[in-house]
């Protein structure tokens, strides 16, 4: 992210971080070990939460991300400022590129908060810093005719 005005006051920030945190909690994680909590600040000011759930057959595990943002989606939030992501261990816990592509469908600019359970917190721009290039509702909706034999 590039230096200058922070995306997010520091209250809200350590709001929302303190939310990740209390979600994090809640994380069902009998294989990795590895817990980990989401806050999803909504530009209508409501903040969904979530935490990975994992399970016996492993694939079907879900990280926290994406365990808060259909919340959000259902309760009729669709814009999102900023999410707060909160694993165990030393240093940020950065989304992984599933949880990426999954928050670009709705909040490509989104600013993502990661922090761990000691050190320092990391902000970055979804767009810009964790998934450039990425691949979102425009590019698909610019081709919606199928080329000719395809
Ligand atoms: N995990 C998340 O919940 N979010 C991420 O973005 C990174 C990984 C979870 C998935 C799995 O339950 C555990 O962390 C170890 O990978």
């Amino acid at each position: 992210m590039p230096p200058g005005e922070p995306l997010l006051d520091a209250a809200t920030e350590a709001a929302l971080l303190a939310d990740a945190r209390a979600a994090q909690q809640h994380a069902y994680v009998p294989y990795s070990g590895f817990r980990v909590g989401a806050a999803l600040l909504a530009a209508d000011g409501r903040v969904f939460t979530g935490a990975n759930v994992e399970n016996a057959a492993y694939s079907p595990s879900i990280c926290a991300e994406r365990t808060a943002l259909p919340q959000a989606v259902i309760a009729g939030a669709r814009e999102f400022v900023a999410i707060a992501v909160v694993g165990d261990g030393d240093g940020p816990c950065t989304p992984c590129g599933v949880c990426r592509q999954t928050l670009y469908e709705f909040a490509p600019d989104v600013l993502v908060i990661a922090a761990g359970a000691t050190g320092a917190a990391a902000r970055y721009v979804l767009s810009t810093d964790l998934l450039p290039h990425g691949f979102g509702p425009p590019r698909l909706h610019a081709s919606a005719r199928p080329p000719e034999g395809g």
